[in-house]
């Protein structure tokens, strides 16, 4: 057992009160999670603790982060692959939940204060304590992630937060993996008590203990939605609305939730030991894992960025107010920091900045925020501003005798050391960068559209780009809340290289005769958000070609999308394309009879395998540092089938037999 007086991720120490003090502050990390070592000293603490009150040495426990910004994030996920079995998991498992028992048993008073990130296993330990305080700030956030990663939680916090908040909140917010504010908390019934900062929070928990304060379940009439026949309706209701957002097979936690809670709910304490059995599977299962893979992916984009940079960046000039411009513009005001935006045609800048409206509705909650927001966000036409920001990003026509007049006649009016940044999509940064006195300067930040919602940004390194310029660009995009994916320089980068063959042979399809509605219900079949004639209508029709020139892709003789963009048929932006468009949404023909499961299970693997071919050819050519930077590219920029893991990652653990389907060339 761990010793109470060597412990290295909590501080324990007991005041003049005899009331007891447990501060987590993990070792070498700038965040609390929960790692092996960290709940055992959690035992280790416990026992103390129990020892202390039979003996009337304490009177209460106080639990508290000794983090600046965070309480506990959840488990350490980093720690997750060390389990190899079902047996394992279900010993780790229910030594933490006999500590969470002990604690939720223990004759003294516990109280948990809670500021920052209150996550997963973090607000599992919360709700077995006793009184729950939190502060009223933004940063004070609860929630289960756990579906996240194909899981639900594991240390009980099923059974406790139903038990805590009822079913009919508790429910939908383990299915949604859904964080929420501590007022909204303290609404549910998850917090008892909200004190102003963080610096109240000691006095509040041990005034809670001198009043020995013991929080109440929900109330009977709340509870009433876990009790037969209640139960079986909002189950089957919270199925219809989960298979709404993803299948089963694909994502099994949150249905073998709803199960976990219809069956076992009337009796919390049996649903807490049925909870054990039905997560140790997930655990063990291959979304779950493929899921973990992806977080950790997601962790290596942001790690491409340097933590300590000599940069920092608040002011951006975009030049090029069109459909990026203004989003890019848009989206870096409301990451904190102030905009110019600039373009000849200034009808242009206004219909950018008013269309922002819409962005700061959504990310700010208060008028004073959103106000600031729209201030932050500057009509620029002259470019009187560039020689204040720190980056300028150019997303202006994409020509390449027009970028580089602009970059010529503006480098001479940056600052020094600021960011110069083209958001091409196609053409090589070097090209761009030939009449500039500092061509080293040059780097590609390449958003996707749409800006608000694509999560990877594509940082570009030109053949002369100086290394320390990728760096500053890598910074930027974490900075504005994205992720980073260094590139090449080469047609079409990563993303829009690997969609290319994958949108074409699936166009091809449809010259063939295949039915479009088909090949989209495959696609999805296999995990794709959207099936890729629809995403081609998406995009844009244009695009599409342009697309498959530059890649040199575009099937010989005049295809049907050739033939569509010359009729001005370019998808979901002119309202005809493949599809006819009503309301932003295609209008697709219902097959006669239902399709068949699994003709569409081949037919999704065979859609996708130009997409792995190609991925597979970006790896090898080194576009990328690594296959794992590919996979994560392929996942963030196009959204392909997270619980696969990534392209490479799937072809890799396919059966020979599939690979060799996988593997056929992509345009015939
Ligand atoms: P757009 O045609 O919507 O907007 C271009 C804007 O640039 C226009 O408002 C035009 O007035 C302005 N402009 C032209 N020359 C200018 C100059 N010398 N100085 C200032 N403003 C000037 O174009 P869009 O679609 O926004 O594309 C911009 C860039 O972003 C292109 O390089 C494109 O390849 C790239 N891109 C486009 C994506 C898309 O989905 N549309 C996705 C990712 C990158």
């Amino acid at each position: 057992m761990t010793d109470i007086n060597a412990l290295r991720d909590w501080r324990y120490s007991v005041d003049m009160w005899g009331i007891a003090r447990a501060v987590f502050d993990r070792e070498g990390e700038s965040q609390n999670s929960f790692s092996r070592r960290a709940l055992e000293e959690l035992g280790a603490i416990v026992q103390a603790v129990e020892r202390g009150a039979r003996d009337r040495r304490l009177v209460g426990l106080i639990i508290i982060s000794g983090k600046e910004k965070g309480f506990i994030v959840g488990a350490d996920v980093r720690e997750f692959e060390q389990l190899t079995s079902e047996r394992e998991v279900i010993e780790s498992v229910s030594l933490v939940n006999g500590y969470l028992d002990r604690i939720e048993r223990m004759p003294i008073p516990v109280v948990c204060c809670i500021h920052g990130f209150c996550l997963g296993g973090g607000l599992e330990l919360a709700l077995a304590c006793h009184w729950r305080i939190a502060t009223r700030d933004d940063a004070t956030q609860l929630g289960f992630p756990e579906v996240r990663l194909g899981l639900f939680p594991g240390f009980n916090g099923t059974a406790r937060s139903i038990r805590q908040a009822g079913a009919l909140t508790a429910m939908p917010m383990m299915l949604k993996g859904s964080m929420i504010r501590a007022g909204a908390a303290r609404g549910m019934g998850l917090v008892d008590e909200l004190v102003a900062s963080p610096l109240s929070l000691p006095w509040a928990a041990r005034k809670a203990i001198e009043r020995r304060l013991k929080s109440k379940p929900v109330a009977f009439w709340k509870d009433l939605a876990r009790q037969w026949p209640a139960r079986e309706l909002l189950a089957k209701k919270l199925r219809y609305e989960t298979a709404k957002k993803g299948r089963e097979d694909h994502y099994p936690a949150p249905f073998k939730l709803i199960e976990l809670f219809e069956t076992h709910a009337a009796n919390l304490e049996g649903m807490k030991a049925a909870e054990t059995r039905a997560f140790a599977p997930l655990m063990m299962g291959p979304t779950s894992r493929n899921l973990r893979r992806v977080f950790k992916l997601m962790e290596m984009l942001k790690g491409q960025a340097p933590k300590e940079v000599p940069f920092k960046p608040l002011r951006v000039q975009v030049i090029g107010a069109g459909v990026m411009g203004a989003d890019i513009a848009g989206w870096c005001v409301a990451s904190g920091m102030e905009v110019s935006l600039q373009d000849v045609n200034a009808d242009q800048i206004a219909k950018g900045i008013a269309k922002q409206k819409q962005l700061f509705q959504r990310k700010f909650r208060t008028k004073a925020e959103r106000d600031a927001a729209a201030a932050r966000l500057l009509a620029d036409p002259s470019g009187a501003n560039i020689g204040r920001a720190d980056v300028v990003i150019e997303a202006i026509v994409e020509r390449l005798e027009s970028k580089q007049n602009l970059f010529k006649a503006i480098e001479g009016t940056l600052k020094p050391g600021a960011v110069l940044a083209t958001n091409t999509s196609s053409i090589m940064i070097e090209e761009i960068a030939e009449p500039l006195a500092n061509r080293g300067r040059l780097i590609g930040i390449h958003f996707f559209n749409p800006v608000a919602q694509m999560p990877l940004v594509e940082v570009i390194r030109g053949k002369d780009t100086r290394e320390e310029e990728v760096q500053k660009g890598c910074h930027f995009v974490t900075a504005i809340d994205k992720l980073p994916l260094v590139a090449r320089s080469s047609p079409g980068f990563v993303v829009n290289r690997v969609l290319g063959p994958y949108m074409m042979a699936a166009l091809q399809r449809v010259d063939r005769g295949e039915m479009k509605e088909k090949i989209d219900e495959a696609a999805r079949t296999f995990g794709m958000p959207m099936g890729p004639v629809e995403l081609a209508d998406t995009v844009g029709l244009d695009v599409c070609a342009s697309v498959g020139n530059i890649l040199k892709i575009a099937p010989p003789g005049v295809s049907k999308l050739d033939q569509m963009v010359a009729a001005g048929k370019l998808g979901k932006k002119s309202g005809e394309g493949f599809y006819v468009w009503k309301d932003g949404k295609p209008q697709k023909a219902q097959p006669q009879t239902a399709w068949d499961k699994g003709e569409l299970e081949r037919l999704g693997r065979e859609l996708v395998a130009p997409l792995i071919h190609e991925a597979e050819r970006v790896r090898e050519e080194k576009i990328v540092e690594s296959g794992d930077l590919v996979d994560a590219g392929v996942i963030f920029g196009t959204g392909f089938a997270p619980f696969r893991g990534g392209p490479l990652h799937f072809a890799a653990n396919e059966e020979k037999s599939n690979v060799e389907v996988l593997r056929r060339p992509a345009v015939a």
